[in-house]
């Protein structure tokens, strides 16, 4: 017996557009990429003002669920309570959104709750993803949920802790040389032919989980958005996530169309920066970038099929990308941690050297809000 009821779409869902050309594609079968240019799909929504009035969320569940009226699934999704992370107070101003609290410790399981339900809705009868750790771990524990076979394959660095999970779920582990992008030819070529794909940003649903996290800071924030959000990119499913939930807001009457968006700073590892790269040159695409490296192992995607949206939210937004040192990054941990009480994980430790810099800069002002993600839990890097 499966621990959940059939999921079913939100009657609400329309359709999935490509972000980039716009071809309209049926969400009633999966899908991957668009089929006209290859890029991601976006999941489109038919809300308008009044939809989901901030009033009537109080007594709702505390998970990300809370937002069903735009998320893919309306009933019987599959869930371990994900979301709904608290905003921990780091001082001067700056919060930190608490990522490390969700199954799995990693925001990783926002994208997977979406995903495999979506999954389930279609009818998969199994699910795969190249990870560089803790999507693995999420996908793997969604997928044991669900009762589905999960087949997962990592770099063979990935920490212990990533792999080790993904095997206590029951999961296929596979290990290959190199980064995410080897993982991912590794499953195209060798990988079970009727799986569905859930990589990052190559399916449609992985972002619906992580917009949450923009619904949730306004919601924290008392009906506002902070002035900055910094956080540490690899794939850029929660930057692209945000950045179209900032879009759904609009239309939904939570922020006025002129008001100003949080302004996004996209935080990579010196030894993996194709976003930072392309920002600083005025590209509108990411480079692939060559020999990554960095142990921020979720900053280590060489090239994100994404790359091209986050430079578009970074620019819309006002917003910034900055690559971090690897030396700094260490360091960074134990003292945001020893400061905070909050176990920090290596790509968060990275975004909090990028918000000293940028604070010493003056490129963040006293007066900022600012909220800092910790994506995941700094426990399985140890
Ligand atoms: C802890 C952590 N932080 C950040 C990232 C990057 O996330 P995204 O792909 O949403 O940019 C990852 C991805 O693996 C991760 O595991
Ligand atoms: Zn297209």
């Amino acid at each position: 017996m499966p621990n959940h009821a059939m999921p079913a779409f939100n009657p609400r869902l329309t359709g999935l557009s490509c972000f980039s050309c716009g071809t309209v594609h049926d969400h009633r079968i999966v899908q991957g990429v668009c089929r006209v240019c290859g890029l991601p799909l976006r999941v489109d929504y038919d809300i308008s003002a009044g939809d989901l009035p901030l009033s009537k969320l109080p007594p709702r569940v505390a998970s990300l669920w809370r937002y069903r009226e735009v998320l893919p699934i309306a009933t019987g999704e599959v869930t371990l309570g994900e979301g709904w992370t608290p905003l921990v107070p780091a001082g001067d101003g700056v919060w930190i959104k608490d990522e490390a609290r969700n199954p799995t410790g990693s925001f990783k399981a926002r994208g997977m709750t979406a995903a495999v339900s979506a999954a389930v809705a279609l009818g998969a009868r199994a699910v795969v993803a190249p990870s560089a750790g803790n999507a693995a771990g999420a996908l793997a524990a969604y997928g044991a949920a669900a009762h589905l076979p999960v087949t997962v394959v990592m770099p063979e660095d990935t920490p212990r802790g990533c792999i080790e999970e993904c095997r206590l779920y029951g999961a296929t582990v596979h290990l290959v040389p190199g980064t995410i992008a080897d993982a991912g030819r590794w499953l195209h070529e060798n990988g079970p032919p009727d799986a569905v794909d859930v990589s990052t940003l190559k399916e449609p649903y992985r972002i619906e989980g992580k917009k949450t996290m923009a619904y949730e800071l306004y919601e924290q924030l008392g009906g506002e958005l902070p002035d900055v959000i910094v956080y540490p990119t690899g794939g850029g499913t929660g930057l692209v996530g945000m950045w179209k939930a900032f879009g759904e807001m609009r239309a939904l009457g939570w922020l006025d169309d002129g008001a100003p968006l949080p302004r996004m700073v996209s935080v990579q590892a010196a030894g993996c920066a194709p976003v930072v790269r392309g920002f600083e040159s005025g590209a509108e695409r990411t480079e692939p970038w060559a020999n990554a490296t960095t142990h921020a192992y979720g900053l280590r995607v060489p090239s994100p099929i994404g790359g091209f949206l986050c430079l578009r939210a970074i620019r819309e937004t006002g917003g910034t990308a900055c690559a971090v040192p690897e030396s700094e990054i260490g360091p960074a941990v134990r003292r945001v941690a020893a400061a905070t009480g909050v176990d920090v994980c290596p790509e968060a430790g990275a975004a909090w050297v990028a918000l000293e810099g940028l604070r010493s800069r003056g490129w963040i002002r006293p007066s900022d809000r600012v909220v800092l993600f910790n994506t995941g839990t700094g426990l399985k890097y140890r």
